[in-house]
């Protein structure tokens, strides 16, 4: 190889997938959007982590609650012996409750973010000496095949945080029907669902004073600049949270304020002040809507949990063989 070739090589490694979904989402019409899911590099994983400590931010601290208070009564209905499979582990941080009242046979966290995974799953193999940790990196959006040495054993998979939140209905259907094919008929599926509450509650949540979740979702632009070369002036930028009832769910945008124009990956691109960039949703769950959501995704809800003030629900559901009912 020639000296000359290797000065042509990119700096940085370009995900395609990253690429394709930033440069189609800014051209989104009528409105501009990026997928949830390139919030997690490792910068926005960590501010994540800060936005779960946040006063205004009530899903993790009530969660784990539900989760400290519950998980003996989840180990007593699936029974010991189970493979748990957890969907989208980040941090693992709620796991332990699960992990230590369910008598499991193994654990297989499954997360994107490589780094973040294998760190996260050699901390908690510490702490379950005697537990197999089989970290798989994965998308969990798309089917996937657990490790052969779970395969003949039954399942509880666990998907905490109101992850299913981020996805509009059909995703979401998708999805569990996607987990029910990965885990199989019997198996049973522990998830964290947010409920429908007060703006008054849910706005802060997702705004909050300390501006932790604007540095959050401002994190995007940053990433897209330096990955993908780049050129959004952030400083034109704002952080919105907005509830929008029909969808039942809290969207996140990113607003130009003032006329901006920029390139990514050598393309032009222009925005007009107040135009935005749709960058999440957080879809929550009325008690019924949760149930019929579970359903049409072919798990049948067991058992409820709930936190004394409303908040946030814990389902406990199985994969039941179809047909079975009228
Ligand atoms: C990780 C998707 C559950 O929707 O509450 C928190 C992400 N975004 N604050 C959520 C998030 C802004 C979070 N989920």
């Amino acid at each position: 190889m020639l000296m000359e070739d290797l000065l042509i090589l990119p700096p940085v490694e370009v995900d395609p997938a990253f690429r394709a979904d930033v440069l189609n989402g800014l051209r989104m019409q009528p409105q501009r959007a990026i997928p949830a899911r390139w919030f997690y590099d490792h910068a926005g994983s960590r501010i994540f982590e800060e936005i779960t400590e946040l006063p205004e931010y009530y899903p993790t601290r009530t969660e784990t609650a539900l989760l400290k208070a519950h998980c003996a009564e989840v180990g007593r209905i699936a029974g010991p012996g189970r493979a748990v499979v957890e969907f989208g582990s980040g941090s693992s941080t709620k796991t332990p409750h699960l992990l230590a009242a369910v008598e499991p046979s193994a654990y297989v966290p499954i997360d994107i973010s490589g780094e973040f995974l294998r760190q996260s799953a050699a901390a908690l193999a510490e702490n379950f000496p005697k537990l197999p940790v089989l970290p798989l990196e994965a998308d969990f959006t798309y089917p996937l095949e657990p490790p052969a040495s779970i395969a003949r054993l039954p399942k509880l998979g666990f998907f905490p945080g109101s992850t299913i939140g981020n996805m509009v209905a059909r995703t979401a259907v998708n999805l569990l029907r996607a987990m029910v094919e990965t885990l199989g008929i019997g198996s049973m599926l522990l998830i964290g669902m947010d409920r429908i509450k007060s703006t008054d509650i849910l706005i802060p949540a997702y705004d909050d004073a300390a501006g932790v979740t604007a540095r959050f979702n401002l994190n995007l632009l940053n990433r897209i600049n330096r990955e993908l070369a780049g050129t959004i002036p952030v400083d034109a930028f704002r952080h919105r949270a907005i509830w929008n009832d029909d969808y039942s769910r809290i969207e996140m945008h990113l607003e130009a304020v003032r006329d901006v124009r920029f390139s990514v990956a050598g393309q032009d691109f222009e925005m007009r002040a107040g135009e935005t960039i749709h960058t999440e949703n957080s879809h929550k769950y009325g008690p019924r809507d949760a149930r019929l959501l579970l359903r049409a995704g072919a798990w049948t809800p067991i058992r409820e949990w709930v936190d004394p003030d409303g908040l946030f629900s814990l389902i406990l559901a199985e994969a039941q063989p179809p047909g079975t009912a009228p």
